[in-house]
């Protein structure tokens, strides 16, 4: 696992969207697997300046989120596709059709898992992964105590999660307890992960994250597994590592 502690946000952002340009320098034709939640949207900005720009193109690129919530179809604002969408692919020339979130309105959920799975390796596994933490230590929706092999399936949220995440919900909405998520054997699959985290919020996730013990308590621990991981923080996120 590598480190590397920044001063705050923006440079947490820069940091992690320059991982992502010399990827797709090496390899227009990369694999990106991408996420959602607030952390990444400065990153996803950095992204489209860029391409906007003509640093980088998205042209040859296919991708994979982590995850989705199940019963809500990529038309709902709250949807991961929707977010996506709006987030980044709408200003990259990316090809649509070869972005790819769970889909959240499967009538057969567990075969769709099944579907996405196969899909990741039939586009030549993720190069380079992107994910956030939970201050419960998830990493996708692999909320404590999911197998540290798991594999894309449906996972009850937890109560935590479930109220972290109410703040983008209105009061009289529908928001699912149940999502579609890629497994952690999944995310340790990817050739390279890059985990991004800021706040003092997630401070005592990270400590958990990066100095262990390996536990499915802590989902992210099991980045310690990985050969090319990298976790990049804020002071404030910092502030807990001995
Ligand atoms: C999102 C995801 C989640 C988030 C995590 C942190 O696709 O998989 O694991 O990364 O909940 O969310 P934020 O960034 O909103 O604190």
């Amino acid at each position: 696992m590598q480190i590397v502690i920044l001063k705050d946000a923006t440079e947490v952002a820069r940091y992690g969207a320059d991982l992502f340009v010399a990827q797709l320098k090496k390899q227009p034709a990369s694999t990106l697997g991408l996420a959602t939640g607030s952390t990444p949207v400065a990153l996803y900005q950095n992204l489209i300046e860029k391409n906007q720009q003509g640093d980088i193109s998205f042209s040859q690129v296919t991708s994979f989120n982590l995850d989705e919530y199940l019963g809500l179809d990529g038309s709902h604002p709250q949807s991961y596709r929707f977010f996506m969408n709006e987030q980044l692919f709408d200003h990259i020339d990316i090809a649509k059709e070869r972005t790819h979130v769970p889909p959240g309105d499967a009538q057969d959920p567990i075969a769709a898992c099944q579907e996405y799975e196969a899909r990741i390796l039939a586009a030549g596994g993720i190069d380079i992964q992107l994910l956030g933490i939970g201050r419960n230590g998830h990493i996708g929706f692999n909320e404590p105590s999911s197998g540290l092999t798991s594999r894309t399936r449906v996972k009850t949220l937890t109560k935590a999660t479930i109220d972290d995440n109410a703040r983008f919900f209105s009061e009289d909405e529908y928001q699912p307890h149940l999502s579609i998520t890629m497994g952690i054997g999944t995310i340790l699959d990817a050739k390279k992960v890059v985990l991004l985290a800021t706040g003092e919020n997630k401070a005592a996730a990270i400590k958990a994250t990066v100095e262990g013990p390996l536990t499915a308590s802590c989902p992210a621990s099991a980045l310690q597994m990985h050969r090319d991981a990298v976790i990049v923080i804020d002071e404030a996120a910092a502030s807990e590592l001995a």
